[in-house]
């Protein structure tokens, strides 16, 4: 008998069971809503121009980014896939100004979800990489419209974290605390199949991905990283580094936990008053989570990215640097020299 393999859905019941709760089955259903949201996305951006999915719009989002149509319709269909099924109690999108409550008749489940509708979204119009990624945290009792306020908290608080990437093939990478697995979409039956268990990012690389062009804008600790590691066999570090950027953090995360590597997007010139340029709900805190649980590390520079201290803003952004822990901790070491 052929067999089909486990599937998302399957291994996420199986883990709860694992678990011995009183599971209800809402933390599956929600996990499930937003796989559906992934498959539909998944089908758009496969599709590119046949469905009439790229290019810009004439909108521009809360951080004055002009959105792209395919961000608009990711955006839809997330919060289609959550506001409907009573799994959620409050939806956090990178796309929205605010927090957003359900309507009013619609049933309230137990969780918040933030997300990163389609994240790297200029990749779209050249049919590159580009990902969703999202975060679970608890939501407060008894509060029929949560705020802003209950999205504010640390990242260590999340109790689910992944992403969807939209590459060659679409795969759905998943921790819910306690490691990592990744799921590939199988397209003729419609399901994200276990191809990837137990995924761990090796603690050692040479292979390091940064904006290079922004190196003037950079502190001393980053520009003195990456002059190093230029350097080559013949610099301090003593080693020949290779050097990707796929302008889409999904993109780097996943090349990361699958073959290890460094990703930094630290705070420079620019983006200084803002606080970096990645956004801490939508990118910093569920990336750190995946990467923390397949044994990498994330860090500011300066701390923990899963400790830094939320501001309120959902909006809050935090420099970025992640991957295979020995790298991470030589940068941090340059930042306390
Ligand atoms: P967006 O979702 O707005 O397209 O942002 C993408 C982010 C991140 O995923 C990527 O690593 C970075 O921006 C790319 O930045 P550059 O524009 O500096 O290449």
């Amino acid at each position: 008998m052929q067999e089909m393999g486990t599937t998302l859905s399957s291994f996420i019941i199986d883990e709860q069971r694992k678990l011995g709760n009183k599971a209800s089955g809402e933390f599956t259903g929600l996990l499930n809503d937003i796989t559906i949201a992934c498959k539909g996305i998944a089908n758009l951006v496969n599709k590119g121009d046949l469905a009439g999915v790229l290019g810009v719009t004439e909108s521009e989002n809360s951080m004055g980014d002009v959105q792209k149509k395919m961000d608009l319709i990711a955006n839809d269909l997330f919060i289609d896939a959550l506001q409907n099924n009573g799994h959620c109690a409050g939806i956090a999108s990178e796309e929205l100004d605010e927090v957003l409550s359900l309507p009013e008749g619609k049933p309230r489940g137990h969780y918040l979800v933030t997300f990163d509708p389609l994240d790297g979204s200029s990749n779209m119009d050249i049919n590159m990489d580009v990902g969703a990624i999202f975060s679970i945290l608890k939501a407060p009792e008894d509060k029929e419209n949560p705020t802003a306020e209950d999205f504010s908290r640390p990242g260590t608080e999340q109790i689910a974290a992944g992403y969807c990437l939209y590459g060659p093939s679409s795969m759905m990478v998943l921790t819910t605390g306690s490691g990592v697995n990744g799921f590939t979409l199988c397209t003729s039956i419609g399901e994200f199949i276990l191809t990837h268990p137990n995924m761990k990012i090796p603690e050692e690389t040479s292979e390091y991905a940064i904006n290079a062009s922004n190196q003037r804008f950079w502190e001393e600790p980053i520009r003195q990283y990456v002059a190093d590691c230029v350097e080559g066999e013949e610099g301090p570090l003593g080693k020949r580094y290779n050097m990707r950027w796929v302008a889409a953090m999904v993109g780097e995360i996943h090349r990361i936990l699958c073959r290890g590597g460094v990703f930094l997007y630290p705070i420079d010139d620019r983006n200084r008053e803002a606080g970096g340029k990645l956004r801490l709900l939508y990118e910093g805190n569920p990336m750190a989570m995946i990467v923390e649980q397949a044994g990498g590390a994330a860090s500011t520079g300066y701390e923990r990215i899963l400790e830094v201290a939320p501001n309120g803003d959902p909006h809050q952004r935090v420099p970025v640097i992640m991957g295979s822990k020995n790298e991470v901790e030589k940068i941090v070491a340059y930042h306390n020299k």
